[in-house]
């Protein structure tokens, strides 16, 4: 494997200095054990590229749990261990820090987990998606600050490329098309021409992931600074067409997203709003098929289907004379983020104005009597206190009960009418 001594310096300088301490820890306590640690993937690919990264991957030529318990006993850092996989994860100020035994994979078909058995570092690297994510620096003994670059990564690092490995890459596991896409749009590298020749042929081969990981790529990308550069990407390329073949991504749906950004609504989860955003235009039976694909969150699916019901409402909410009234009632059984989506998304600018309007002002509107005021006036619970109340509502909505004294005069007018 190549290696190069001067990454030691290049640690040093671009790590925050209690971050470079806690490494070089888990450094010498492999070595103490004799072990072998080093930073890997994702963190290694920023350093070189000065990009901060607070999720660092260490792999162990070793026993990584044992590692990290006895690194967390020592300076009482929170550790978590995941028995299933046999990994662990140190939080460390604002770091997570993931502890991975060095291993192999073997895909036993398209689309499965992978069988993993312990292996060198250089197997490690060598099973990893791309060029870019496929080296190591050393943190022990005399290995340490040595850059460990297999397949070329540094290369590809500066001519820009996102390169796979070998060719039955996507094919073994095609989450990393979208995973490429990802950091090609991020970092703005370009796919290197094989891979984008294969990354197009293994489109296919995304039907043979399960739901999760496909949603889990997604929702990676919704936590990108720019997730709409690699959905319209994805949509040229083809690769939303697998996810469902209704779902557009045009530079309309791109200013939408921009667009969401600079609302930046309080109580609107982001991620959530781009969901919506990302598959307006379905209609109900794709909207569910794609629910279904990718096993959604209750919330969010239900924030689909509230979005859809409100798009079926546009054209009433544009009427000329519509009430408050009748914007409140049309509106009040959705969620904030489906409004929200479609006053971003919707072309009409009546509808827009009342949708605004519920937004701004109207979903906040209280009546000043309660349903216990009314008890209290001599009323019985049931289905009249509750249309009273509404028309109480109503009346306050359209402007014309100002004080409790004029919903009370709507109340006992209603009961002699
Ligand atoms: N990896 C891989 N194939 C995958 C997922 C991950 O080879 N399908 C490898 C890559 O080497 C990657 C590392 O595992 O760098 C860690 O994965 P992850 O945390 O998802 O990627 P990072 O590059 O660390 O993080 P990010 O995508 O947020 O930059």
């Amino acid at each position: 494997m190549q290696r190069e001594r001067e990454f030691a310096e290049k640690l040093e300088q671009i790590l925050p200095p209690r971050l470079v301490d806690f490494l070089k820890r888990a450094g010498e306590k492999a070595a103490e054990r004799n072990e072998q640690a080093y930073i890997v993937g994702g963190v290694v690919r920023d350093l070189l590229l000065c990009i901060d990264n607070f999720d660092i991957d260490i792999t162990v030529e070793g026993n990584a749990v044992a590692l990290a318990r006895e690194l967390s006993r020592s300076a009482f850092d929170r550790i978590t261990v995941h028995k299933q996989f046999n990994t662990a994860t140190i939080k460390f100020d604002q770091w997570n820090i993931d502890f991975v035994t060095a291993r192999s994979e073997i895909y036993e078909y398209p689309g499965a987990l992978p069988k993993i058995t312990p292996a060198s570092l250089e197997e490690d690297l060598k099973r990893r998606d791309f060029t870019i994510n496929a080296m190591a620096i050393g943190l022990s003994g005399k290995n340490y600050g040595e850059l460990y670059d297999p397949c070329n990564g540094k290369t590809d690092l500066q001519s820009r490329n996102i390169r796979i490995l070998h060719e039955k890459s996507f094919v073994d596991d095609s989450t990393r098309i979208w995973r490429g896409l990802r950091y090609e749009q991020r970092l703005g590298f370009q796919m290197e021409q094989r891979t984008l020749e294969l990354l197009i042929r293994d489109i296919p081969m995304l039907d043979t992931v399960s739901g999760e990981r496909i949603r889990y790529e997604i929702e990676c990308i919704l936590k990108e600074k720019y997730p709409e550069r690699v959905f319209s990407r994805a949509f040229r390329l083809g690769v939303l067409g697998s996810l469902n073949t209704f779902i557009k991504f045009d530079t309309r749906k791109e200013e939408w997203f921009l667009r969401a950004r600079e609302m930046n609504c309080p109580n609107v989860p982001s991620d959530l709003l781009y969901w919506l955003l990302f598959t307006y235009e379905l209609d109900m039976e794709n909207r569910e098929k794609l629910i279904a694909r990718l096993h959604l969150p209750k919330q969010i699916a239900q924030a689909l289907r509230d979005c859809h019901a409100i798009k079926e409402r546009l054209e009433m909410l544009a009427a000329p004379d519509i009430t408050n009234s009748q914007i409140y009632r049309l509106l009040c059984a959705y969620s904030p983020s489906a409004i929200i989506a479609n006053i971003i998304a919707v072309e009409e600018d009546e509808s827009r104005k009342a949708l605004n309007l519920y937004i701004e002002k109207l979903k906040n509107v209280k009546a000043i009597i309660s349903g216990s005021d009314l008890l209290k006036m001599g009323f019985e619970q049931g289905p009249q206190l509750k249309e009273l109340l509404d028309a109480v509502l109503d009346a306050r909505l359209n402007g014309k009960a100002l004080t409790k004294e004029d919903e009370i005069a709507i109340v006992k007018k209603m009961l002699a009418g």
